[in-house]
């Protein structure tokens, strides 16, 4: 495994990667790809099984595996935890050795940003809602931080949890609206056994907030019975949303930011009095809550199939 901590380092060692051969063609979305593919996972480190999913997808269906670990400080806001976000670079190294990885890109802020940014990316309407309206610019920093490592890295193929599901559907309309030469493949969230999503920020939880926190995934869960429940995925969507609140509000340290339910991945909202079986998209129900000053995301997607399957 090569680790590169300059860009003009991590250029040299892809493009001597791209000059290997294929390891045959790969089938990917359909589209049979020959040519010697880069697989891309950008993480901001304190690497989790939920990242091991990404590097085990992106070994899976590229050649090269390159994965950036950088704590992006644009995305964070002015009273956010980028000075406390958890890192361990040793430990991240060794995930990425046990994934296979090839090539581990690990910047300094001064290398990801030598001169103050004058450039920012800003994909509209989708950044609006869930996240983008309880972290103003924290998506601007995102898709900028995004773009500028796609430029660096020119990925094929490039791996997202869906745990932050709005981040995808933003890098999607991102790559689609500036014409990047990226394949954006949505993984699936990683649980815990017992439900809880993997998240770094999980450490930050006391015992006893991780405990109360099982209600985001518990809440979540009974969507999912809802809507593959013939006889009760005619609730509204407000009766629908209801049922999460309570959910979550039986546990006494959930502060609630925000529950959400939209239509994925255009982010759109959907009438409360709505029937789920009548939605003819895709939905998310995603949700932010805090456990003191811990705040969680977690959502869950139901696709259209599964919503009118039972109708
Ligand atoms: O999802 C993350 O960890 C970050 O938002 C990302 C995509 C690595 C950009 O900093």
């Amino acid at each position: 495994m090569i680790i590169v901590r300059e860009v003009a380092q991590l250029r040299q060692a892809i493009a001597e990667r791209r000059q290997l051969g294929t390891c045959g063609a790969k089938e990917v979305h359909g589209a049979t790809i020959q040519q010697h593919t880069v697989g891309f996972v950008p993480t901001m480190g304190y690497l989790h099984e939920g990242h091991a999913s990404l590097m085990q997808k992106a070994r899976e269906m590229a050649d090269t595996v390159v994965l950036s670990i950088f704590v992006n400080p644009i995305q964070f806001g002015p009273n956010e935890d980028l000075d406390s976000y958890p890192r361990d670079e040793a430990r991240d190294l060794e995930v990425a050795r046990r994934e296979g990885v090839d090539i581990v890109f690990l910047p300094t802020v001064a290398e990801m940003y030598p001169q103050p940014t004058r450039t920012k990316i800003h994909v509209s309407a989708l950044t609006e809602r869930l996240c983008g309206a309880s972290r103003p610019g924290h998506f601007d920093g995102v898709t900028t931080v995004v773009a500028k490592l796609f430029n660096m890295v020119n990925p094929d193929l490039a791996f997202f949890g869906m745990k932050d599901a709005q981040q995808v559907a933003v890098l999607q309309q991102m790559v689609t609206d500036l014409n990047m030469n990226v394949t954006i493949v949505p993984c699936p969230i990683v649980r815990e056994a017992d439900g809880l999503a993997l998240s770094s920020r999980n450490v930050y939880l006391s015992a006893e907030q991780r405990e109360q926190a099982l209600v985001l995934s518990r809440s979540l869960f009974k969507v999912r019975e809802v809507s593959e429940d013939g006889a009760r995925n005619t609730f509204t969507i407000h009766q629908i949303r209801q049922m999460v609140e309570s959910t979550i509000a039986s546990s006494p340290l959930a502060d609630i930011d925000y529950i959400e339910i939209l239509t994925f991945p255009g982010l759109e909202p959907l009438l409360p009095e709505q029937r789920l079986s009548d939605v003819k998209e895709d939905i998310i129900v995603a949700l932010a809550v805090k456990f003191g000053n811990t705040r969680l995301i977690d959502n869950i997607r139901l696709q259209k199939a599964e919503v009118l399957s039972h109708v």
